[in-house]
């Protein structure tokens, strides 16, 4: 087994920066799931971060799990986002994101949108590439 193939195994990084998602195969269509992010430094100390990943269309998108309304998680710890017409639901107050573009087009951040991640197919599984931070995460 090549390192790659092992590191992808144990769900590690295979690249610096980016996060391992799932097996692309395991992302089928119209669904989600949530995946872990590196912490972020928060006002009190490092913060957990989450992204959410779904295939819409064939294609496979990834957002920060953060509402632009009030920065709550988009789903209830479980991953599913998909209402029945096929829009992105926010579980906490009901907005509607347009699946491929993360545009909100129902509810009360209409006009806003998700943040998009950066997504990669490598020998079949799916990466989240984050990009480096600009400012030190540790400043006081
Ligand atoms: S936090 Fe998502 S709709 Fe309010």
């Amino acid at each position: 087994m090549s390192r790659a193939e092992a590191e992808d195994a144990a769900g590690q990084d295979s690249r610096a920066g980016d996060r391992r998602i799932c097996a692309a195969s395991e992302l089928v269509e119209g669904r989600s799931r949530r995946f872990d992010l590196a912490p972020v430094q928060g006002m009190f100390g490092p913060m957990p971060m989450e992204g959410v990943a779904l295939r819409v269309q064939g294609q496979v998108r990834a957002y920060l799990n953060l509402c632009p309304h009030r920065g709550q998680p988009l789903d209830l710890g479980d991953g599913r986002l998909f209402a029945r017409d096929g829009t992105l639901e926010c579980q906490a107050h009901g907005a509607h994101f347009e699946p491929l573009t993360g545009a909100c087009v129902r509810g009360p951040c209409e006009g806003r949108a998700l943040t998009p991640l950066r997504v990669e197919e490598r020998a079949g599984i799916l990466w989240v590439t984050v990009e480096p931070r600009e400012e030190p995460v540790d400043d006081p």
